[in-house]
């Protein structure tokens, strides 16, 4: 196992570094990421003087917009979306660095406007040739996106330039291997930063630390004492206006393929013998390799979707997916999975893992739950006909935290048990808020680290997972073959069913 002591987290230390100056290009700057997301996540890393000095990013879209249109633009977002513009002399400064280029995604003339622009921004702000290209753009353009970069010879040396791909990197397996083979022609792995906001969270990072800075967990991280383990990302939000992706996207592109896999990966996985990103990714790789869906044969026994109808949230009414502005009046795109998983290899053979994601579900909560097998024999009389087993809960967001459920007596002279939990709380023992994700991912990857980044053979695993699970769902479907959940609800009641098939069920949250 890991010896932390003997080697401090890389991760952490890498990140007391201010990268080097640099230029970050942000293709999409127009778009809602940009504003809501990146700009105010970088600003924020400004305000902790986490930024060098230097740092320029050039907004690249359509639009015709001036550096200064653009600057107000993002003014607007880190006044809205981010904590705040603090000092009016701070904001000036990040702003003096904000540049607009106007130009076109599939138009090599762009590429060369751009480039004459980022050799001028060279000699006038010192950036020395570093390069950060951000795709927040559509998926549908990523591949033209580097292919022009390529062209254009604006990504030729390993050690200055780095490429930065939102998600969802493919739409399935074959798109995804013809992605990454562009990425391949262009630049070299070392250059790739695949995003997965999950990543940055602060809770997710502490997966890892968690089980293996901590010896008592290990002896029991295996099928011996490990019954079944539940990950949950449940959200309140509906579509969000976002119908012209989510509608080709649905639950297993948008959450699935990427977040819960990595929720999964970090769970499951072996220690890596060392912190750096390779050693990491390459246990990732290796346990998706070895997981399957739970009944290939019969996938119903393996994955329910779900989509939702109309009801209540927060005592509105919100209306059904289908008439959500932008949707199908008849669309089968799920907006729920839950899925069970089997793991063939020594320490997990046989032990269930279910995932469970929805939009429109009662309560926004992410979380890892670990059940225990139950005691071989119960003496004790329990509240319940049984003793509950011990559940470990690694909650991920909101409320971050750890807690361990057991079973106690309950005072009296009667002999009963209950169970009660032993809880960690970050807002208690640290009282203070988490870096937000996507600063974190940003300065990580100036720096040049890829630990929490996906890498290409990773992203390619964990499609191929879910390929028979693509092909059934994307084939066209009678509207009514769909179950429909009411929203504000905890999803169809066929997805009770996948659980209470193997008798047990969903965790109450
Ligand atoms: C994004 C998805 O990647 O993650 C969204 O595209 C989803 O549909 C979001 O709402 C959830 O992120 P978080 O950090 O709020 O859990």
């Amino acid at each position: 196992m890991v010896n932390l002591l003997e080697n401090p987290l890389r991760v952490g230390l890498q990140q007391d570094r201010i990268p080097e100056p640099q230029i970050l290009v942000i293709f999409g700057a127009s778009g809602d990421l940009t504003q809501r997301k990146l700009i105010p996540a970088l600003y924020q890393m400004k305000l902790e003087r986490r930024l060098p000095p230097e740092l320029t990013i050039v907004g690249v879209a359509r639009r015709e917009w001036s550096d200064d249109y653009f600057r107000e633009q993002m003014r607007e977002g880190v006044a809205e979306f981010g904590g705040g513009l603090g000092r009016e002399e701070i904001w000036n400064d990040f702003a003096r660095g904000l540049f607009y280029c106007s130009g076109d995604i599939d138009n090599p003339d762009s590429y060369q406007k751009l480039k004459t622009l980022l050799a001028e921004l060279d000699e006038k702000r010192g950036t020395r040739g570093n390069r950060v290209f951000y795709l927040a753009v559509a998926p549908r353009f990523f591949a033209e996106a580097i292919e022009q970069l390529g062209k254009a010879e604006m990504m030729p040396d390993p050690r200055k330039q780095r490429l930065v791909i939102e998600k969802p990197f493919g739409k399935d397996l074959t798109s995804a291997q013809t992605l990454n083979q562009v990425v391949r022609r262009t630049c070299n792995e070392s250059q790739v930063y695949r995003i997965d906001h999950y990543l940055g969270k602060e809770t997710v990072q502490n997966l890892m630390v968690f089980r293996f800075a901590n010896a008592i967990w290990e002896p029991l991280w295996n099928r011996q004492f490990v019954d079944n383990v539940q990950i949950t990302v449940a959200e309140t939000v509906g579509l969000e206006g976002r119908a012209g992706y989510y509608e080709t996207a649905g639950a297993l592109r948008d959450m699935v393929q990427n977040h819960l896999m990595q929720l999964f990966c970090l769970t499951a996985m072996e220690p890596p013998s060392s912190l750096d990103a390779d050693s990491i990714r390459n246990e990732k790789v290796k346990v998706l390799q070895a997981t399957h869906l739970a009944d290939l044969e019969d996938l119903s026994r393996s994955a329910i979707r779900g989509q939702y109808a109309n009801g209540w949230m927060d005592n509105h009414e919100v209306p059904p997916y289908r008439q959500e502005e932008g949707a199908d009046p008849n669309s089968t795109t799920p907006t729920y999975a839950a899925i069970k998983f089997y793991i063939d290899n020594w320490r997990w053979k046989g032990v269930p893992f279910y995932m469970r994601t929805g939009k429109r579900l009662a309560k926004k909560v992410t979380e890892i739950a670990i059940e225990f097998k139950e005691v071989p024999f119960l003496m004790f009389q329990s509240a319940a006909k049984q003793a509950s087993p011990n559940v470990l809960v690694m909650r991920i967001q909101p409320n971050e935290g750890i807690s361990l459920r057991f079973e106690v007596k309950t005072p009296g002279t009667s002999l009963r048990t209950r169970s009660v939990d032993m809880d960690f709380s970050y807002d208690t023992a640290f009282g203070r808020a988490n870096t937000d994700a996507y600063s974190r991912l940003l300065v990580d990857c100036m720096l040049g680290d890829q630990t929490l980044f996906t890498r290409g053979d990773e992203v390619e695993a964990s499609w191929r997972i879910l390929t028979p699970l693509l092909s059934v769902w994307d084939a066209p479907a009678p509207p009514e073959t769909i179950p429909l959940y009411e929203a504000g609800t905890w999803g169809p009641i066929e997805a009770e069913l996948l659980l209470n098939k193997d008798g047990r069920r969903w965790r109450r949250i």
